[in-house]
């Protein structure tokens, strides 16, 4: 375990935090009463006490024990015992007192901490400061010392902050000055229920998972659901073939890569620049050694595949003259002619006719090869399939042509533009999908999220850097 870290005793939170509390961090929880404060407080010198033998100090102003022994009591948690054992002081006193005590070398304070070897405080509330001292100055003054006696004893401290509506200017101070705000919020959600959710907005020497991320209490106290991330589905989990996408921040996100038969989908728009995440994906398999099916579309054309490739140091012309790509060409267009015995021109065919070229021809060609011992991928142009041969046909005809391929152990990587293919079209392509990526344009930033993939985890929006090395984007 990451010693520089302090484990919450909230499991969802410490994922939040990717580990913990950084240690000696001293952290503000903030929230309207009910929202669990006082729980979560407890729950974190309980466990840090019982699960890591970090001995721990609860401080409250308000409560008399007896209250506080016999609420935990609800969560199993017997704080009377752990006090016998020296791994826990509950202390009831006034802010004065606690500055006084605090400030005294030699005093009540740091008598306590050396009796237990505390190594965790939570103190309830600091709210209480204000009704303390009369002037701000006073009160910024006493706070600021506060933090630094907790620093000194390297204390990793929970300072809970009860809000009001009107947010005093002086309570506000010390979220400047701690080195982490963690706010619980209760908000309506249908007709009698509230939902409680938890953000991090600040957290010095952690990343931290951003989002408000719901939770529940329970009998073991509270538990979080980080936000974005889904239950695993082991059968799919099962080891199988991964290629790289030639993008680590996706492959790391996808266990490796694109699994051999899975049928991914790209969501996109004209405006976000899609061309390098393709083309990244395409020559991961070519540098596989995997045999390409790309379908043409009136953007992708031979030229565009040309240069896109060169960037990658990939020479299309000698894949092709290799015999390892094989375009579908849904338009008229000149092709130089060390392309033509690729291209398979499907432009003058019906939907009928189309469908007959693409069983007897095309998944033939798919399915000798892989019976041959070849691995194959294919590029599908949605967009294309939709505009030239109707909604209707992908309806009718999608869903079938990629679990073909699928189930031949190819994967497909599937372009599409949710917006223009409707929402019906688009939900029964999603479902038909192993995984999604979408990537949008929000401002003057382009985002990627991964919204589905075959082991059940979900990628938070990621940033698209624009960069002058290969694979020429960074998702940030
Ligand atoms: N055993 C329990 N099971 C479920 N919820 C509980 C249990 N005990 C207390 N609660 C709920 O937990 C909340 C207690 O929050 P508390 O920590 O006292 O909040 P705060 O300190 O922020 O005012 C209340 O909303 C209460 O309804
Ligand atoms: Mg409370």
């Amino acid at each position: 375990m990451n010693n520089n870290v302090v484990n919450t005793g909230v499991n969802g939170l410490d994922r939040v935090l990717y580990g913990g509390i950084p240690r000696g961090n001293t952290v503000i929880v903030e929230g309207f009463p009910g929202t669990g404060k006082t729980l979560l407080g407890m729950q974190f010198l309980y466990q840090g006490a019982v699960q890591h033998d970090e001995p721990g100090i609860y401080i409250t102003f308000e409560e008399f024990p007896d209250q506080i022994y016999k609420d935990m009591k609800a969560f199993g948690w017997d704080i009377r015992k752990l006090e016998e054992e020296n791994k826990l002081r509950v202390i009831t006193l006034s802010p004065e007192v606690l500055m006084d005590q605090m400030m005294k070398p030699d005093g009540l304070f740091e008598h306590l901490i050396h009796e237990i070897g505390c190594k965790r405080i939570v103190v309830d509330s600091i709210s209480l400061f204000q009704y303390s001292y009369a002037s701000i100055e006073e009160q910024r003054k006493v706070i600021y010392s506060f933090r630094n006696t907790l620093r000194k004893y390297q204390l990793t401290s929970i300072l809970l902050k009860e809000m009001t509506s009107v947010e005093e200017e002086n309570v506000s101070f010390i979220n400047y000055l701690v080195d982490g705000v963690i706010t619980l919020t209760l908000k309506p959600y249908s007709k009698n229920y509230r939902k409680r959710t938890l953000e991090v907005t600040k957290m010095r020497g952690s990343r931290i998972q951003e989002g408000e991320h719901l939770y529940r209490i329970t009998d073991e106290g509270i538990y979080l659901i980080p936000a974005l991330s889904m239950v695993e589905d082991e059968v799919i989990t099962a080891p199988v073939d991964t290629v790289p996408t030639a993008i680590p921040a996706m492959d790391r996100i996808l266990g490796g890569g694109i699994h051999d038969g899975a049928t991914f989908t790209i969501d996109t728009n004209s405006k976000s620049n899609y061309r390098y995440i393709v083309t990244a994906i395409k020559s991961g398999r070519i540098k596989a050694g995997q045999k390409l099916l790309i379908f043409l579309s009136s953007l992708t054309t031979i030229s565009e595949l040309e240069s896109n490739f060169k960037k990658y140091d990939l020479d299309l012309a000698q894949i092709v003259k290799e015999g390892n790509i094989t375009f579908v060409e849904h338009y008229r267009r000149n092709v130089p002619k060390e392309y033509k015995d690729a291209i398979i021109n499907v432009s003058d065919l019906d939907n009928e006719q189309y469908r007959r070229v693409m069983n007897e021809q095309i998944f033939s060609m798919i399915e000798q090869g892989v019976a041959n011992g070849e691995k194959w991928f294919v590029y599908y142009d949605l967009n294309t399939i939709a505009s030239q041969r109707g909604s209707e046909f992908v309806k009718l005809y999608f869903g079938v042509e990629v679990a073909k391929i699928s189930s031949l152990g190819v994967s497909t990587l599937v372009f599409t533009n949710f917006k223009e293919l409707g929402e019906e079209t688009s939900g029964f392509v999603e479902r038909s999908s192993n995984g999604v990526i979408r990537t949008w344009v929000d401002g003057n930033y382009q985002f990627l999220q991964i919204t589905k993939t075959p082991n059940g985890t979900i990628s938070e929006p990621l940033l698209v850097e624009k960069i002058d090395e290969k694979p020429f984007i960074r998702l940030v």
